[in-house]
């Protein structure tokens, strides 16, 4: 059903059509199988949240109680990658959210999403990048014995929660977090096998360094460190309840990622099979692992002292065990690379989709003829990923990618409840179980109550953001957009 009667602005894309568009041949190569999406959806997840964020929300926000952020966050995350597979097993086209908004809320909803999105995968990324610098200098200085500048290690201005503005830190540039951008964007350009199979094999690294790290930690731990578990409220967002949940919305980055699986769905063999696979699978294997990891790395060592960094290395060193540290900080190092290449394959794919509905400039559909990888919208994204990355601190970063992606979840799940009424006949290749109501309403309900709990500085960035996005809606996608064309045409003819 299109809704050709409606205002442009709430018009919306045939899903019959998408789901025909998503056989034809479009140029992207199908070649990832149902493991390689499990091991994407791994690649994309396990990074800063749980390397670099816990830490910071243990010391900050929530104290040992950050397991019960964990709990929280992987709960919202588990109703929202429920309706992600049913949205990818029933319209397997790449654009992720956007696209399925477009199908069900219309333009204007799609649009928003599709802005959204630049939050997660590309901000998402450059706060990555930052996770990486942070372990890249430890580890040079704790390992290797060699002490980077620290005017060109980190960012010259920093949020200051107690402050409530920004201040200079005397830094200037953050630049490895720029070379790892680099480095994650020329591989990129190369191909998508090529990056798959360099994706299996930093995953099975990180993954190992993180059972390692919970094998041999686990016998250091000190339950002392645990009392108190929830240590009593100063105020909001600091520890107590209202910490527990304000550390749910800053360790909920630990869990984006699994979605970017569905930005694949034009290059997966079997998406309507695998592509619910890929989401699920990894985002179960990693929800065990961050409760693990959480539970033993606030054992190890005083969650006052985790506002580091490097918290994950920092609970190796205090084992005692040298190699220990150096593996964790690697596995890390290698780790996070591996969410940047996934996070910045993400991105060129939704503009790849928007730029297709004429809402993005046309350069963004360019194939490179050899490599068969959107190898423009590629290099775009690296670049301004490299700006943010260079420029902005972890928290403000980390925290507006976290609000976004609920944002984006929110829809995503109100999505799936409107085509379950509207659409009952099309074939899902898995169903979110309990009826059309139970996992959708609580994907929007646990989204929304995580937004909520943010704190105003970072709802307030978020809104300026969309803002900016509108305008840039009002100057070009309106004007450009094809849906918007064919509807015209369709009056005009009757
Ligand atoms: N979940 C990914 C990470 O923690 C984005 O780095």
């Amino acid at each position: 059903m299109t809704s050709r009667t409606r205002h442009p602005l709430f018009a919306t894309k045939s899903v019959d059509q998408l789901r025909a568009d998503s056989e034809r041949p479009h140029g992207l190569k199908r070649t990832l199988t149902a493991t390689d999406l499990v091991m994407l959806g791994i690649g994309a997840i396990i990074g800063t949240g749980i390397f670099v964020l816990t830490g910071h929300a243990a010391a900050a926000n929530a104290g040992p109680a950050v397991v019960l952020s964990f709990v929280v966050a992987g709960i919202a995350s588990g109703f929202a990658g429920l309706c992600y597979a049913e949205m990818a097993s029933m319209i397997p086209v790449s654009g992720s959210a956007y696209t399925y908004s477009y199908a069900t809320m219309g333009e204007l909803v799609a649009w928003i999403i599709g802005w959204d999105l630049i939050l997660e995968y590309l901000v998402g990324a450059a706060t990555v990048s930052v996770g990486w610098s942070g372990y890249v200098v430890s580890f040079l200085h704790n390992v290797v014995g060699v002490s980077l500048p620290a005017e060109w290690t980190g960012p010259p201005f920093r949020f200051d929660d107690v402050q409530g503005h920004f201040v200079s830190t005397g830094a200037v540039l953050n630049v490895p977090a720029v070379f790892i951008t680099f480095l994650a964007t020329v591989i990129l350009v190369v191909g998508i096998k090529e990056s798959a199979r360099f994706n299996s094999v930093i995953v099975a690294i990180k993954v190992m360094v993180v059972l390692l790290f919970l094998m041999f930690a686990t016998k250091f731990i000190h339950p002392a460190n645990w009392h108190p578990f929830i240590p009593e409220n100063q105020g909001p967002g600091r520890f107590g309840f209202s910490g527990i949940m304000r550390g749910a919305s800053v360790v909920f980055f630990a869990y984006i990622g699994f979605d970017a699986v569905s930005t694949t769905a034009q290059e997966a063999k079997n998406p309507r099979r695998d592509l619910p696979i890929g989401i699920l699978g990894s985002l179960a294997i990693c929800t065990v692992l961050y409760i693990l990891v959480s539970l033993v790395l606030t054992g190890v060592v005083p969650y006052q002292l985790l506002s580091v960094p490097h918290p994950m290395g920092l609970g190796a060193a205090a084992t005692g065990m040298r190699w220990l540290e150096a593996a964790v900080e690697l596995g890390a190092i290698a780790g996070l690379s591996s969410v940047m290449v996934v996070m910045l394959m993400g991105q060129p794919r939704v503009f790849f989709s928007m730029a297709l509905d004429g809402l993005f400039p046309k350069f963004a559909t360019r194939i490179h003829p050899r490599f068969g990888t959107p190898y423009v919208t590629t290099i775009l994204a690296g670049g301004f990923c490299a700006l943010c990355g260079a420029l902005f601190d972890i928290g403000v970063l980390g925290h507006l990618v976290s609000i976004g992606t609920l944002f984006a979840f929110a829809l995503v799940s109100m999505g799936v409840l409107i085509l379950r009424r509207t659409r009952p006949d099309i074939p899902r290749g898995f169903s979110v179980p309990g009826g059309p109501y139970f996992v959708p309403l609580c994907g929007v309900a646990t989204s929304l109550y995580i937004i909520y709990e943010a704190g105003w500085q970072t709802q307030l960035r978020l809104i300026g953001w969309m803002a900016i996005g509108l305008v840039i809606y009002a100057a070009y996608g309106r004007r450009h957009s094809k849906l918007r064309a064919e509807t015209a045409a369709a009056r005009h003819s009757r």
